[in-house]
This record gives C-alpha cells, sequence and structure tokens, in this order.
C-alpha cells in the first residue's frame, strides 16, 4: 500500500487522493508563509508573501466545499512532495548570509511551491472534467488561476527587482 492510507484503484479514488494531498499542501503552505513574509526585505515580494497567505487561506476553504460536493469529509494525507520542496526552502534560507539573495532564494522556493500546486490543480481539474463533476472542476479553476497569477507574479519581482539587487 505504500504512502497511501487508502487502496487507489479507480479514477474516483484518485481524484480523492489528491485532493487530500493538495488540501495538506495548502495547510503546510499557510504554516510556511508568514515566516517567509517575515523574512523577506524587499517590500513587493513581503507583500506578494502577504497576499498570497491571504489567498491560501481562502484555498483551504475552496478545498473544504469541493470535499462537500463530492459527499466526502475534508481530510489531509500526509505530501511527502510538499514537505520535501518547503524543507529545502528552509534549509536554503538559514543558509543565506546575504539578505538579497535570501530574497531570491525564497522567491525561487515560492515558486517551486506555485509550480507543485499548478501541477496538481490541473490534474484534478482533469479528473473531475472526466468524471463528470463540472461543478468541482469549476471551483478548482478558481484556485488554478489564483496559482497561475501568484507564480506570475513573482517572476516579474523576480526579473525586475529580487534577481536584480541580489546579483
Ligand atoms: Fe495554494
Ligand atoms: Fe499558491
Amino acid at each position: 500500500m505504500g504512502l497511501f492510507t487508502s487502496p487507489i484503484k479507480t479514477l474516483d479514488d484518485l481524484f480523492l487522493h489528491t485532493l487530500q494531498d493538495i488540501y495538506y499542501a495548502e495547510q503546510q503552505i499557510v504554516k510556511n508563509l508568514p515566516t517567509m513574509a517575515e523574512k523577506a526585505s524587499n517590500p513587493e515580494l513581503k507583500a506578494a508573501f502577504e497576499h498570497h497567505l491571504t489567498e491560501t487561506k481562502n484555498q483551504v476553504k475552496r478545498l473544504e466545499k469541493v470535499f462537500e460536493m463530492h459527499g466526502k469529509p475534508a481530510k489531509g494525507v500526509t505530501c511527502p512532495a510538499i514537505d520535501g520542496i518547503l524543507t529545502e526552502a528552509k534549509e536554503l534560507i538559514s543558509d543565506c548570509g546575504d539578505k538579497e539573495v535570501c530574497d531570491a532564494a525564497m522567491l525561487a522556493a515560492a515558486q517551486a511551491v506555485e509550480h507543485y500546486e499548478i501541477s496538481r490543480y490541473g490534474s484534478l481539474i482533469a479528473f473531475a472534467s472526466q468524471l463528470g463533476r463540472n461543478e468541482c472542476a469549476r471551483v478548482l479553476q478558481e484556485t488554478l488561476s489564483e496559482e497561475k497569477a501568484a507564480d506570475k507574479k513573482l517572476s516579474n519581482i523576480a526579473e525586475t527587482k529580487v534577481n536584480r539587487m541580489a546579483a
């Protein structure tokens, strides 16, 4: 059975497992974003982290709505992928000796998180559509759009400010 708490036999099982995985991941992100916002020196980066924290808290609620629509209790399963990305980010930040380079490192780590989320939400929407759960797909699409916008905003801050300052 590996890492998973219940066997995954059908696409429906896989949809539920992925929903639980991202539910856990979003909660870990809510826990970690305040530290990143606190440590960010660049005001735009700090504001972007704070804004995305608000969005992420709402994404957790949105997932609870999807669980409800799916007729299952909201429950997370440990996601080793997000734990790995966040652990690596924390190690990198604590090793960083220069505040501008630290900003660049945190921004890059945050983009790794966004890309993970974009990948998971993309799959969830595809599964939901295949299963005929169009309303679930629509709600998940709202979050996917926010994740893509967050990623784009971070790229812009990196290119115009943070990476330049770090160089
Ligand atoms: Fe998210
Ligand atoms: Fe995100």
